[in-house]
C-alpha cells in the first residue's frame, strides 16, 4: 500500500479507536446517570465503530495469528511499562500536577501485571495450547489484572477484591 494512503487509514484506527473506548465509557456515565437508553446507544454506535476498526486493521494487513497478536499487545504494554509512563510520570513530577501523576502511576503499575498475563500466554499459544486461566478479574480502579482468582486487595490501589470485575 501506498505510504500516504497508509497514513490515512492509520489515522482513520487511531480516531475510530478514541471514540470507541470513550463511547464504552460515555455509556458507563449514562448508565450511572439513570440514561440506561443512552447507555445502550452508546454502546450500539461504539459496536458500529469497532466494525470499521476491524476492517481498517484488515486493510493495513494487522490482523495475523493470536500468537502473533499477544506479541504485539506484550510489546504495546512492555513499552507502556519500560518508556512510556516513566517518562510521563517525570514530566507530570516536574510540572507538579498531582493529578496527572497519579493517573499515570495507576496505569504504570497496572501495566506490568497485563505484560506478566500476555508474557504466560505467549508460551502457550506458541506451544498451540489454550491458557489454562479460564477467569480473569480486573480491578475496577487501577485496571490491575489477576488470573484464576482477585487478591484480597488490590496490590496497586488497595481496592477489595470483592470488587474486581470478573471476565
Ligand atoms: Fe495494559
Ligand atoms: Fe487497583
Amino acid at each position: 500500500m501506498k505510504k500516504m494512503t497508509e497514513k490515512t487509514i492509520q489515522d482513520a484506527l487511531a480516531g475510530e479507536s478514541q471514540a470507541y473506548a470513550k463511547y464504552l465509557i460515555f455509556a458507563d456515565v449514562a448508565r450511572e446517570e439513570g440514561y440506561p437508553n443512552v447507555a445502550k446507544l452508546f454502546e450500539a454506535i461504539a459496536y458500529a465503530e469497532r466494525i470499521h476498526i476491524r476492517n481498517h486493521m484488515e486493510a493495513l494487513g494487522g490482523l495475523t495469528n493470536t500468537a502473533e497478536h499477544i506479541k504485539k499487545a506484550l510489546g504495546g504494554e512492555n513499552f507502556e511499562v519500560e518508556e512510556m509512563y516513566d517518562a510521563f510520570m517525570a514530566v507530570a513530577n516536574h510540572q507538579e500536577e498531582k493529578a496527572a501523576v497519579k493517573t499515570h502511576r495507576l496505569a504504570f503499575e497496572a501495566e506490568k501485571s497485563h505484560a506478566e498475563a500476555f508474557e504466560k500466554a505467549l508460551s502457550s499459544v506458541e506451544s498451540s495450547k489454550d491458557i489454562s486461566t479460564e477467569e480473569v478479574y480486573i480491578c475496577p480502579t487501577c485496571g490491575y489484572s489477576s488470573e484464576s482468582s482477585p487478591p484480597e486487595r488490590c496490590p496497586v490501589c488497595k481496592v477489595k477484591g470483592e470488587k474486581f470485575l470478573k471476565f
